[in-house]
């Protein structure tokens, strides 16, 4: 059933003429910021939509512990071990928050991930990119978590109150790791030569997929105009992507690295840089399933849910075992 909900909504936005009194009423308390709780009333398209953001966020923390976890083990220092363990363990974390949220929208968390290893709900794109060195794990954290955090500051006044909540631990979280990130870049950049190239490598191959990370440009995005009339997103996605460009090119610089781009230039008249996009193509093709991670992601993610599946029915058998003891005691 709810693969039908997380279907595109992408059909233009109502006027208030073609609303009806319940549709006016709940688009009044959005536009006078009164957060949306479960048990109000909401139209069909806010709760498919959310339940289609909420769950492809929840999936992409779950994903994302895919490519950091695998340099758990090779971490040069038991220092950056402890940390690189935290924050992956703080991903699996995020990624519960977001399934509560979510089921609290009449999904469940099999429903979401039946969903995903079927391929029809997504993650994001940025982890179907592979981890080579370890340099590889400072960039993600400083570009891929400072990306995060810059699309997740604004979602902390998201207009559903259990997002909404969710986001703040997020927030609070995500800026450590965008820090160890940075941290990390920042000792390789000023070590050897050798540690410097791995540093610009990283930087070179993960700048654009960062910039992937906030969804196609304005003109393309489906759901942006709805989304922000409801105000489930807060800002377009290119606003969102000319923020994280104009805040990580002076850190790209603090670093003694270039970022990859020929035609980036400070623009005094606009107050931010002019940059160049993405490669659309890669992204719809990554998108598509056929990115360098996605069949390792995946069949990962599959294996890790058949192979925990004897604990979630012993879970299930002990909750209704004690579900049936209270119904007999009553
Ligand atoms: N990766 C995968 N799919 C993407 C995407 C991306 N980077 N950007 C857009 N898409 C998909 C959309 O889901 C939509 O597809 P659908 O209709 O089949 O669902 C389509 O591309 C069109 O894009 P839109 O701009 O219309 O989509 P949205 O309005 O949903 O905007 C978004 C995309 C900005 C990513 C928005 O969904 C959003 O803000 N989501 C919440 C944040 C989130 O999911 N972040 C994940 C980042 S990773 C993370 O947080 C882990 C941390 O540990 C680093």
């Amino acid at each position: 059933m709810y693969a039908q909900m997380v279907k595109s909504t992408g059909q233009g936005v109502k006027s208030r003429d073609e609303m009806s009194a319940e549709e006016r009423d709940f688009q009044d308390k959005v536009d006078a910021d009164i957060r949306i709780e479960p048990r109000d009333w909401m139209p069909e398209g806010y709760k498919k939509t959310l339940i289609r953001q909420i769950g492809q966020h929840a999936h992409s923390e779950i994903v994302g512990q895919l490519p950091e976890g695998n340099w758990i083990t090779r971490a040069p220092t038991l220092e950056r071990k402890m940390i690189l363990l935290a924050k992956v363990q703080d991903e699996a974390g995020h990624g519960l928050y977001l399934y509560c949220a979510a089921e609290t929208l009449g999904v469940t968390r099999d429903e979401m991930t039946e969903m995903l290893l079927s391929g029809k709900m997504k993650y994001s794109s940025i982890f179907n990119y592979p981890t080579l060195t370890w340099a590889d794990i400072g960039a993600v954290g400083w570009l891929v978590d400072g990306a995060a955090i810059m699309n997740q500051v604004p979602l902390q006044r998201t207009s559903y109150g259990p997002y909404a909540r969710a986001m703040v631990r997020i927030c609070k979280e995500e800026s450590f790791h965008q820090r160890q990130g940075y941290d990390i870049m920042m000792r390789m950049a000023r070590g050897s030569e050798a540690q410097k190239r791995m540093a610009q490598d990283a930087l070179n191959r993960f700048w654009y997929p960062s910039l992937m990370m906030f969804g196609p440009s304005d003109a393309n995005s489906v759901h942006s105009e709805q989304s922000m009339a409801w105000k489930i997103k807060i800002n377009t996605n290119d606003e969102l992507r000319q923020k994280f460009v104009d805040q990580t090119v002076p850190q790209a610089e603090y670093l003694g690295l270039s970022v990859p781009d020929e035609n980036l230039k400070w623009n005094e008249e606009k107050g931010g840089y002019d940059f160049s996009e993405p490669d659309w193509d890669e992204f719809f093709d990554v998108l598509r399933g056929a990115g360098p991670g996605n069949t390792q992601r995946l069949t990962d993610r599959q294996k890790a849910w058949e192979d925990g599946a004897w604990v979630r029915e012993g879970l299930m058998a002990h909750a209704e075992k004690k579900a049936a003891r209270k119904v007999a005691a009553e």
